[in-house]
């Protein structure tokens, strides 16, 4: 109970940082400290919080340009996905985007599908509906609707699933992606926080400075942002 709670009293906080910064940027104020932040560092609009308890809003709508033939991304993550895969290159490792931005109609329809297989295979559809939250994000609460989230891939290895973070994709990922203000989102261990099964293959851009932050000290975006605040 005094778990559940600390979680309740947890999400309340990420949810009040998430309005401080959506009500800062109304009024063009900075709350970061330019004493410690350089100017250019903070890309504050890179912090928006989308979870489980914190929809996207409804007027959000991203800028979107092609990263490749067949995936659009927020146009302001394009350059910086570009420099890390081609670094990711330079190191022998070739990364594949799967997925990038999803709209709201298709994040319905990939969640249905995922409910569907899960009753097909006996559940009820209250027990397929919890257990497809875990790893398809309720519609209107997933980040690749924001268009700054990726599903990567590598061609020797295009399952989604816990084997790709022990590929040496997953890996470089893992250890680089951060100089280039990308961050594994869903890592393994934090499910209590994030409400997501651990996912190696999905990156999310913050700016570097957070992306650094949130590396080294292995933290959640949610964790980041309660911290911030405070
Ligand atoms: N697979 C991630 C959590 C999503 O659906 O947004
Ligand atoms: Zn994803």
């Amino acid at each position: 109970m005094r778990h559940l709670e600390h979680r309740k009293r947890r999400f309340d906080s990420v949810r009040t940082a998430v309005l401080l910064l959506a009500l800062a940027g109304f009024l063009g104020i900075s709350i970061f400290s330019f004493d410690t932040v350089q100017a250019g560092e903070t890309e504050e609009w890179a912090l928006i919080l989308a979870n489980k308890q914190t929809p996207i809003p409804k007027d959000y709508e991203a800028e979107l340009t092609f990263c490749d033939s067949a995936h659009e991304v927020d146009e302001r993550i394009a350059k910086p996905l570009s420099q890390m895969i081609a670094a990711a290159g330079k190191d022998g490792v070739i990364l594949e985007v799967c997925s990038a931005h999803r709209s709201y109609e298709r994040q319905v329809e990939l969640f249905r599908n995922k409910i569907d297989g899960l009753m097909r295979s006996g559940l009820s559809y209250y027990e397929a509906y919890k257990t497809a939250s875990y790893s398809v994000t309720v519609p209107g609460t997933s980040e690749h609707q924001l268009g700054l989230a990726l599903d990567i891939v590598t061609p020797g290895y295009t399952d989604l699933d816990a084997g790709f973070g022990e590929t040496e994709a997953g890996k470089w990922l893992a250890e680089n992606s951060a100089d280039h203000g990308f961050i594994l989102r869903y890592p393994l261990g934090k499910e209590h926080i994030t409400g997501i099964i651990y996912e190696p293959w999905h990156f999310r851009y913050v700016g570097v400075k957070a992306a650094k932050e949130i590396t080294k000290r292995g933290i959640t975006l949610e964790e980041y942002l309660e911290d911030i605040i405070q």
